[in-house]
């Protein structure tokens, strides 16, 4: 079955009592035994649900996995995967990685005896130097946020592999409609199905794909043990939303290269970071490990911090909101907003300075993107050299 037919077959048989050909909503917590020796293939919700076991099937499917565990956001899938480390164990993570999986890891971790080192992971053959006998996890993302740089994700499987280390990748930026990294040799993939994957803002939920059996069975443990699963009707949502995502994802991309193209061409715009854009510093490995460029666009605008602020509220199309990955268009403004609890030198340290815009670009029409684009760039006095 090809990709776009999986989210629309796979896993949803036709109900059996009526024969409804969308799933029905198992909003129950709890469901009957016919008998003391006739245990149901589902009895519990908080240990499976089949609205839940459709959205894994389908997320499985197309991440070309062998098994998919939902969660209830995506920080919960994050922390389902780094359940797998014990005290003792050392874990190397991508300095430039989503600010959550980050204070998970500075934070939490510590907390239950695992050491954390994070480090660049832009050459995958200087991440060797950073192992040592207690490692036994990599984490990492790509395209990163804000600055939607890219790792050689299967380069740094083969590292991995090389030190017997575990592999966990977050693709929710690219959603696997742009990027399957077990194919690449990853281990372990989250999303954040909050984002593309939901694709319409109404849900938090969270997802981790394996074709490895021991972590699959570690992950059934740990999210039956602790409860951070997600609800029936949340599932249901997902489910829905991921019916399209290739239609979105194809539109996403689309909108996204031409708001770049744009942006590109403005005065009043000093940089822009889009993976598909030659100017990009990973065009190459985009063309390489990605089948398109996103739909995530991030760029400094020619002025001061106050001028990208004038840019962030001026808009009527783009709404001024965090997230991303839904139909409609947002701007971040990541100093006062993804990345506000950082100082503002460890901004900068990060490639974040005061101009730096983020958008998510949605589905609308593109034309209507770009002139709303062009009327908030407006609004900002014109300059003749860039400063902060
Ligand atoms: C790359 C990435 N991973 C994980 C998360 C966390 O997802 P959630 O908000 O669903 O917990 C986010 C949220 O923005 C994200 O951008």
């Amino acid at each position: 079955m090809r990709f776009a037919t999986k989210p629309i077959r796979v896993g949803q048989e036709l109900d059996s009592d009526h024969r409804a050909v969308i799933q029905p909503l198992y909003q129950s917590a709890t469901f009957g035994w016919a008998s003391l020796n006739d245990v149901p293939k589902i009895d519990y919700t908080r240990c499976q649900n089949p609205n839940r076991l459709s959205l894994e099937q389908v997320i499985a499917a197309l991440e070309n996995g062998k098994h998919c565990t939902a969660f209830a956001s995506g920080m919960a899938a994050i922390m389902g995967a780094l359940s797998l480390l014990e005290a003792g164990d050392h874990l190397l993570m991508a300095s430039d990685i989503y600010g959550g999986t980050f204070r998970l890891a500075d934070k939490l971790l510590p907390k239950y005896g695992i050491e954390v080192t994070d480090i660049s992971m832009k050459d995958p053959a200087s991440i060797a130097q950073y192992a040592k006998e207690n490692t036994k996890m990599i984490i990492f993302e790509a395209p990163t946020n804000p600055n939607l740089r890219l790792m050689d994700i299967k380069a740094i499987a083969e590292q991995a592999k090389k030190l017997g280390v575990l592999t966990v990748f977050d693709n929710t930026f690219a959603s696997p409609y742009l990027q399957n990294p077990l194919d690449l040799g990853i281990d372990i993939v989250v999303h954040s199905t909050t984002k593309y994957i939901s694709g319409h803002s109404d849900v938090i939920g969270g997802a981790v794909v394996t074709n490895n059996d021991d972590v699959q069975n570690a992950l059934i443990e740990y999210s039956k043990t602790v409860g951070s699963v997600p609800s029936p009707f949340d599932c249901w949502l997902t489910l829905r939303g991921l019916k399209t995502l290739s239609v979105r994802m194809k539109q996403h991309c689309e909108n996204a290269l031409a708001v770049a193209q744009y942006l590109e061409g403005h005065p009043k715009v000093s940089k822009v970071y889009y993976p598909g854009l030659e100017s990009h510093p990973d065009y190459e490995l985009a063309k390489k490990q990605m089948t398109g460029f996103g739909g995530m666009v991030t760029f400094e605008v020619n002025g001061t911090g106050e001028d990208a602020c004038t840019f962030a509220e001026g808009c009527n199309v783009f709404l001024l909101a965090e997230s991303l990955g839904g139909v409609e268009s947002l701007i971040g403004y990541p100093p006062l907003m993804s990345h506000a609890t950082m100082t503002e030198e460890q901004r900068l340290a990060k490639g974040i300075p005061p101009t730096l815009i983020r958008l998510s670009v949605g589905i609308e029409d593109k034309d209507d993107l770009i002139e709303d684009i062009e009327q908030a760039l407006a609004k900002i006095p014109a300059r003749a050299t860039a400063s902060v």
